[in-house]
């Protein structure tokens, strides 16, 4: 249902000076204003680029670009050419980040374990979603388990890592990460994130490493591989375990690996939010035969496998049920098609972002293939001359929901301990000025050019106040 806002807030005089164009801009809900004659015609539309382009001299008229359609936004007019109502396709609903697509054979699958009363989990689809996804990313051993957060507390477990041992760890992450570390009584120790990949800086591993280190995690923040090279050499060098946090990354790949099938270990998350959901749930996922069957033991209570209700050690309930496993399995079937929306995604992104003063797109690297969990970019504040959070307000005024990056862990009170004297330039710079943007698989073509323009316009928009008209 296209929108109709109140026209006056995006209607000025063809006669007014820049400096006044400049002005209702930087107010306009939109980045957007369309300008009309004496008569209150519509002759064209304007927006910040097409302001800072005359560098301040002229009128809104010498400035505007004819035509009253601009993307996603087009005015409506009445007979007589007057402005009738602002039609907004993309902003039909509120678009979220990142919703699941459940239209598969979710809910096929899930009906088959309530008809057949495998609802916990013991039934077929656990063992089903375990081996198709050890499939997916080529390893031997894939154990499913209850979420994300304990698919890297069973990791670390597995591998007997605890109390005395260091594990490094970004400082830029979900919290998950280091709370996994701390679960097991050993010490995490944060490191910076590089500029490119936002992801672990390689320098910053190797200068961190102790004779205590007993674990590197690198995490492939938003789909983004870390860059894993120098790390993977670091570790062999060191003697040292790699557990990949890809929590954000199923389907993204680095040098055609899968991430998570990098290291010695890899975890995921199949939270709500994630590219494949099963509401809440994660797996695990191992090179090592040893390690994995005690990851295994370790879900089910610790219980020997052979011997029913014998304890070999203290375990966990980490078990994922049935019902979950089976939306995961309809998840996996649709999997290529969400990464080919997801390519939709961050191609459109990137294109309308190229040539956008003031906001920095994605790092493309070679050999690193992105999945765009969430696609993210990075507004340079100082430029655009307005704060991120100020930035994601008027976002939320146009209509457009946005998601700020992660705070950096050595900020938060439980983790400025695990700091040491390192410098964390580049996270915090990420984390200030980070921004993540409606990025569902679902998301239509319309939503897509309209949070594009929006972002882009009030963008432009607000660097006018950096160089106010003549
Ligand atoms: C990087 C990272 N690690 C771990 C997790 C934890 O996953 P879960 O929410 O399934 O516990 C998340 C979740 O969002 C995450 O983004």
């Amino acid at each position: 249902m296209p929108s109709s806002p109140a026209l006056d807030e995006f209607l000025i005089r063809d006669t007014a000076s820049l400096a006044e164009a400049a002005n209702r801009l930087q107010k306009s809900k939109l980045g957007l204003l369309f300008v009309a004659d004496a008569a209150g015609r519509v002759l064209g539309h304007l927006d910040g680029t097409m302001v800072a382009a005359k560098h301040g001299a002229g009128t809104a008229a010498g400035a505007m670009t004819a035509g009253i359609a601009t993307g996603a936004v087009a005015l409506q007019l009445d007979a007589q050419g007057y402005a009738a109502s602002l039609e907004m396709p993309g902003q039909a609903r509120r678009v979220p980040i990142a919703e699941p697509t459940l239209g598969g054979n979710e809910l096929k699958y899930v009906t088959e374990c309530i008809t057949t009363n495998w609802i916990s989990s013991q039934g077929s689809y656990v063992r089903r979603f375990e081996s198709d996804f050890a499939k997916l990313l080529g390893v031997p051993h894939a154990i499913a388990v209850s979420n994300g957060t304990v698919a890297l507390h069973l990791a670390l477990a597995a591998y007997g890592i605890g109390p005395g041992d260091e594990v490094i760890v970004p400082d830029l992450t979900f919290a998950a990460t280091i709370n996994a570390v701390l679960y097991t009584g050993a010490t995490p120790v944060l490191v910076d994130v590089s500029a490119d990949t936002w992801n672990m800086d390689p320098d910053a591993v190797a200068a961190a490493i102790t004779p205590r280190t007993k674990a590197i995690m690198p995490v492939h923040l938003y789909g983004q591989p870390a860059d894993m090279a120098p790390i993977l050499a670091l570790a062999k060098r060191r003697g040292l375990i790699v557990v990949e946090d890809a929590a954000e990354a199923v389907g993204a790949s680095w040098n055609g690996t899968p991430c998570g099938a990098i290291g010695d270990c890899g975890t995921f998350s199949f939270f709500s939010n994630k590219l494949v959901t099963t509401g809440e749930g994660g797996m695990v996922v191992f090179k090592d035969e040893k390690i994995a069957a005690r990851a295994k033991r370790l879900r089910d209570h610790g219980m020997n496998p052979d011997r029913k209700y014998w304890h070999d050690e203290v375990g966990f309930n980490y078990r994922l049920t049935n019902l979950q496993a089976a939306i995961g399995c309809a998840q996996l079937e649709q999997l290529e098609g969400f990464l080919a929306q997801k390519k939709r995604i961050s191609n459109f992104y990137n294109a309308r972002f190229a040539a956008v003063a003031g906001i920095a797109t994605p790092a493309i690297l070679e050999g690193f293939a992105n999945s765009y969990w969430v696609y993210t970019i990075l507004l340079d504040t100082a430029d655009i001359g307005i704060s991120r959070d100020a930035f994601m307000a008027r976002l939320a005024d146009a209509g457009v929901d946005s998601r700020p990056v992660f705070f950096c862990l050595h900020d938060m009170p439980p983790y400025k301990g695990f700091a040491g004297n390192r410098s964390f330039a580049n996270a915090a710079h990420i984390s200030a000025e980070g921004v993540s943007l409606p990025s569902s698989t679902s998301i239509s073509d319309d939503e897509l050019a309209f949070v594009a323009d929006t972002v882009a316009r009030l963008v432009a928009a607000c660097r006018l106040a950096k160089a106010p008209a003549a």
